[in-house]
Order: structure tokens, then C-alpha cells, then sequence
């Protein structure tokens, strides 16, 4: 297949691009923003072609379709707390960005696979057991997850207006490698390998359920195959932890004491927990995740981090200047 993946230098995209070239013919479409990189596509970079490009550059993106069977649209500005302090972009990159797309695949008959969050349905109590489902109505907290709510509502509107070929995918916290040193699992790795100690946004309560992103990948090629049009699929790994646990798990995996971390001033109204039932990708797609021993996950991520200071290096300082101006 001829495959267009916008947002492919990033967390996500780069590496569901890495597990994609050896079957698939690949242009990635990235801007190279400050969370994107060509050297997180290095191990591939013979096998693909990458355009430096805006996703909001109609005829950019329209020429780009064009010339592909599918597209799955990973770009996006994707970092709550940058969101918080200057949500501009994320309404362009998100919602504009995801307009331009689904105009060029309407035009062009193209097959689009639409990547977002489960930050979309708002979070959910901490003494239920309630989890997020496809029925769950939408109730975004965050500049950056109304952005992404308004995008995966085009994505509908033009599946139903316009009988768009397109499927959904709202998933649960990503970790593994090549994310960037701003998210909390490698800001918190990075911080112990820098010498930094570790920060914990408030009490620490609050829960994320967390996935691999070769899992997260893995249910995104499972949907693009036998996915159905119009429908939309929640992807997770039913893995919650709370921010406490995963700080202090990280901690004695790198052999420090469990405590040796900060509290910091909480996030502006901080999501206090996400849930995913996955069962419908269970039952009709067929997935189930194969990284299932999240302290295994944490110790070859960590690893990871290790071994690629060369990759997450230079962003460090930058990233740390700027949490520091935030009291974060
Ligand atoms: P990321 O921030 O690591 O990467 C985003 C990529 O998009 C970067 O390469 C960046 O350069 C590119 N980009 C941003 N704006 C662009 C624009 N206007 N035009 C072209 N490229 C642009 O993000 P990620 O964590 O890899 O997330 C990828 C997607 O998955 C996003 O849509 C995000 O909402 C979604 N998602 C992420 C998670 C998670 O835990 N990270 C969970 C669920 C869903
Ligand atoms: P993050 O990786 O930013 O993902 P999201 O906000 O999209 O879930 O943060 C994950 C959780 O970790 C979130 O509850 C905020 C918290 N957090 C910290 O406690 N300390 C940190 O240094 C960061 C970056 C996040």
C-alpha cells in the first residue's frame, strides 16, 4: 500500500512508520516542529520519503493524497501543558490541520485513518471502575483536548455529509521509545539521567492507563486492515497506574530511593483519571496487547532512554528551562 503518514517524525508516527516500511511504500508528512525530528526516522531513512511540510498546506496535503492509497493523520500539537500556555497552534495544527485532510481524501476517494485520545470523553472518577466506551459522550477538559474533540467531530461530520472512507482511533497514554522528554514517563527518566530530580504534578493521584506504543501501533494497522468506515475504535492496554505508583516505580528501577522526587503546583484542571474498555478490539479486530508487564515496559523504556542520549540530549535543557518558568 502507498501510505501517507502525517505526523511520522513524531512519538508515535515514527514508530508505526519504523514497523511500516518493510511491507509498505511511505511518505511522511511532518513540519518538524520542536516535537518532531528526521533523526527519530534515521533507522528507516532509506526506505522512505519525508516532506517537510505543513498538514494545514491544502496544496501541499492535497497533492500528497493524491498519490496515496491511505493516509493515518498522526500530526497534531499534542502536549497539554504547552496547550495551557498558548493553545493558538493547537487549534491550528489540530482542527485545521484534520479540515485540510479530510478535504483532500473527500476529494480524492482516499482512505483516512484518524488518530486521537481518549482525553476526548474528560476524565473519570477516582473511586469508580467506570471506563471509557464509544458510547461515552464527550467531554473534553484541556485546549488540547477540545482541539482534538473538535477534529474527530469533522472526521464524522465528513464521513456522514460526505461518505469520507474513515475510521477513529481515541487511545489511552502512550510510552516506549523516541517519545519526547516533555511527557511525563521520560521527563521523569531523564531527569534521574541528567542528575535532576524527578517532578510530581500534585498528590500524584491522578490515574493514566497505559499502553506500549507497539501496541497502540499494532491496533491501528489492525483497524486500517478490517477496520469499518464511520465507526470509531478505543485502544487500550488495561494498565492503570497512578502518577505516584509509575514516579516511584521509575525511581527503583533506576536504583534511587522511591522517594527522591518533588511535588510541584498541580496542572490547571488536572484530568483526574482515564479508562479504556477495549473490548470491542478484542472481540471483532481481534487485538490484544503484548506488552503486558508494565514494570518490563518501564525497564527496556528506560533502557532505551540509556542508550540514546544522542536522541533526547539536546532537547533536554530547553524543556526543563521551560517547566522551570511554569513552577513545574
Ligand atoms: P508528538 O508530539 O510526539 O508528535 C507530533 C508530530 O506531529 C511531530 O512530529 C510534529 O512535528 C508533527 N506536527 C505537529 N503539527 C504539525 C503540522 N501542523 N503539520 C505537520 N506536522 C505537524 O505526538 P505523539 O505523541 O506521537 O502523538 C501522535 C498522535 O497521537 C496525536 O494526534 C495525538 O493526539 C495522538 N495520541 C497520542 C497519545 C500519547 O500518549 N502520546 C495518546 C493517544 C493519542
Ligand atoms: P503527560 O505525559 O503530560 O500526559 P497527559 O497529560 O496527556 O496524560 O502527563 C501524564 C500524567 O503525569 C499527568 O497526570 C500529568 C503528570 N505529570 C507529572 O506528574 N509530572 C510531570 O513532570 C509531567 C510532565 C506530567
Amino acid at each position: 500500500m502507498r501510505l501517507l503518514v502525517t505526523g511520522g517524525a513524531g512519538f508515535i508516527g515514527a514508530n508505526f512508520v519504523h514497523g511500516s516500511v518493510r511491507d509498505h511504500e511511505v511518505t511522511v508528512l511532518d513540519a518538524l516542529t520542536y516535537a518532531g525530528s528526521r533523526e527519530a526516522l534515521a533507522p528507516v531513512a532509506g526506505d522512505i520519503r519525508l516532506v517537510e511540510g505543513d498538514v494545514t498546506d491544502a496544496e501541499l496535503v492535497t497533492k500528497l493524497v493524491a498519490e496515496a492509497d491511505a493516509v493515518v493523520h498522526f500530526a497534531a500539537e499534542t502536549h497539554v501543558d504547552n496547550a495551557l500556555a498558548d493553545p493558538e497552534p493547537f487549534l491550528r495544527s489540530n482542527v485545521v490541520g484534520t479540515f485540510t485532510i479530510l478535504e483532500a481524501v473527500r476529494r480524492h476517494g482516499v482512505r483516512l485513518h484518524h488518530v486521537s485520545t481518549d482525553e476526548v470523553y474528560g476524565d473519570l472518577e477516582l473511586d469508580t471502575r467506570r471506563r471509557f466506551t464509544e458510547e461515552t459522550p464527550y467531554n473534553p477538559s484541556s485546549p488540547y483536548s477540545s482541539t482534538k474533540a473538535a477534529a474527530d467531530m469533522l472526521v464524522r461530520a465528513w464521513v456522514r455529509s460526505y461518505g469520507v472512507r474513515a475510521t477513529i482511533s481515541n487511545c489511552s497514554n502512550n510510552y516506549g521509545p523516541y517519545q519526547h522528554v516533555e511527557k511525563f514517563i521520560p521527563r521523569t527518566i531523564t531527569n534521574v539521567l541528567t542528575g535532576r530530580r524527578p517532578k510530581l504534578y500534585g498528590s500524584g493521584a491522578n490515574v493514566r492507563d497505559w499502553i506500549h506504543v507497539d501496541d497502540h501501533n499494532a491496533a491501528v494497522w489492525r483497524i486500517l486492515a478490517d477496520g469499518q468506515a464511520g465507526r470509531t475504535y478505543l485502544i487500550g492496554a488495561e494498565c492503570e497506574r497512578d502518577n505516584l505508583t509509575v514516579i516511584r516505580t521509575i525511581l527503583t528501577l533506576m536504583g534511587r530511593d522511591p522517594d527522591d522526587f518533588d511535588h510541584v503546583t498541580d496542572r490547571a484542571g488536572h484530568d483526574l483519571r482515564y479508562a479504556i474498555d477495549p473490548t470491542p478490539l478484542y472481540d471483532e479486530l481481534g487485538w490484544a496487547p503484548k506488552h503486558t508487564d508494565f514494570d518490563e515496559g518501564l525497564r527496556a523504556t528506560i533502557d532505551w532512554y540509556r542508550d540514546n542520549e544522542s536522541w533526547w540530549g539536546p532537547l533536554k535543557d530547553v524543556v526543563e528551562a521551560a517547566y522551570e518558568e511554569r513552577g513545574q
